[in-house]
């Protein structure tokens, strides 16, 4: 099923790569970080190229909830914890910052895409000092939060919210296609190879001084070597019609905890989040679908879709320098379940870094930085779910009609009845029946039998 975003937006064609051109920046990646980025080089004074390898938006941008908020989970207090308050701060900033720059294009350009500001809520069943304990740190940082012990509009007993003031959201699509009419993009052009500043795609190649990899999941294993420290959950989306509408977004903190997101007179309903290639008996829509109908008898489903997230150890994306070896190489990835207020965040630091500008909030991010002892624990986890994935290739392949072994680094993939597709544990490609690639890193469909 489509997402409402996709159902209620008609997004123009664009022609394809024409033959080999020359340009200052290459974006490879039409989602919303790549568009957003190309849009600011191109402020910049920078000749700036997209190359998209289906449609723009065609990608998790239009499966998201489209929240674009400060506050990712519970976060702050780790943070603080972790890295200290002057990088816990770099983080916040950047986050906030992102927020108003949104508003600002928004009213700029009057773009007529939904935008609202409101709160954006973390709640709980059954604790309370973490959501004191992150309302407390995200406030040290200098974010308009606060701990409130309200059910604040939700249809069930909490234990209170922790409320970050002045958060927003927009409908992502009408956005993307609008922003995307400024610049130069070519869509059904895939790239295959990057080699130093040339980039060959099925269509001809582009010579670029500055290549940002904006595409999710950056396809290139070496260097970078994000495979090894990234991998892809996916969760799921009911869109409803008769449940009361709450004013703000919320998001629970408990095992299970739902997302709730306000969308005209529509709410959706999120949760079933789990690792790409784990999800075996499904169920997830189901889940979601039972739990409306307890929290809002009568509600009707009108849609229902998934979206796939790069997670990485520590839960901060990756921007900046893609690797030590091509200093002119970008990316932007690994920005979890916020990949909107992430796209812009990645935007504005990939933009000053190609202009050469000051951005202290750029080191935070920086995909070279060390990973504490936390961040790298989870490392280890993520390298065990890998090396059983890469195990299970020499088991007998079962009757699909494909060889499902996943062609990015061999590993077997597992059927996923919610989406009948065949997903990848290690580092979540997926495929759907006859083989046919869905989501990367891998670059090619798997193999017939
Ligand atoms: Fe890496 Fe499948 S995505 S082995």
């Amino acid at each position: 099923m489509k997402s409402i975003w996709t159902a209620e937006t008609k997004i123009r064609n664009r022609e394809s790569l024409p033959g080999d051109i020359d340009t200052e920046a290459l974006v490879i990646g039409g989602g919303l970080a790549g568009i957003l980025t190309a849009y600011y080089l191109k402020q910049a004074g920078i000749d700036t190229v997209v190359l998209e390898a289906d449609r723009i938006g065609s990608g998790q941008t239009k499966n998201t909830t489209a929240k674009i908020t400060s506050q990712h989970g519970l976060i702050y207090d780790r943070l603080l914890r972790t890295l200290g308050s002057k990088k816990a701060e770099q983080y916040a900033r950047a986050n906030e910052n992102a927020i108003d720059e949104y508003e600002k294009l928004i009213r700029e350009k009057e773009i007529d895409c939904d935008f609202v500001r409101c709160p954006a809520c973390l709640y709980s069943r059954e604790e309370e000092t973490l959501l004191k304990r992150e309302a407390e740190a995200a406030a040290k940082l200098g974010i308009k939060a606060s701990f409130e012990q309200t059910d604040g509009g939700l249809p069930f007993y909490v234990t209170g919210i922790t409320k970050f003031e002045d958060q927003a959201r927009f409908h992502p699509l009408k956005f993307l296609e609008r922003i995307a009419e400024e610049l130069t993009v070519y869509e059904r052009t895939t790239v295959l190879k990057v080699e130093s500043g040339r980039a060959k795609t099925d269509r001809g190649n582009v010579t670029a001084r500055q290549i940002v990899f904006a595409a999710h999941f950056p396809f290139m294993n070496i260097p970078g070597y994000y495979f090894a420290r990234m991998y892809q959950e996916r969760s799921c989306v009911i869109a409803l019609e008769g449940a009361d509408i709450p004013e703000s977004m919320y998001l629970g903190i408990d095992k299970n905890g739902l997302s709730f997101r306000p969308h005209g007179e529509k709410l959706l309903l999120g949760g079933g989040s789990h690792r790409t290639g784990v999800n075996k008996k499904g169920g997830q829509y189901e889940y979601l679908l039972k739990q409306a109908r307890i929290l809002y008898p009568g509600c009707k489903e009108t849609a229902h879709w998934s979206a796939q997230d790069c997670m990485t150890p520590d839960r901060i994306p990756y921007i900046g320098r893609f690797s030590n070896r091509y200093t002119d190489w970008y990316v932007a990835t690994g920005f979890g379940k916020w990949g909107m207020t992430s796209a812009m965040v990645s935007a504005r630091i990939l933009t000053a870094l190609i202009t050469g500008r000051e951005c202290p909030e750029a080191a935070v991010f920086s995909p070279a930085r060390h990973l504490t002892v936390q961040a790298a624990g989870q490392l280890v986890c993520h390298g065990a779910h890998t090396v059983k994935g890469l195990a299970g290739h020499l088991l007998p392949a079962g009757d699909a009609g494909i060889i499902p072994n996943c062609p990015h680094m061999g590993c077997r993939l597992k059927y996923n009845p919610d989406e009948e597709s065949f997903d990848c544990p290690c580092h979540g490609s997926r495929f759907d029946k006859e083989g046919r690639l869905l989501d990367g890193p891998a670059q090619t469909d798997c193999r017939k039998k």
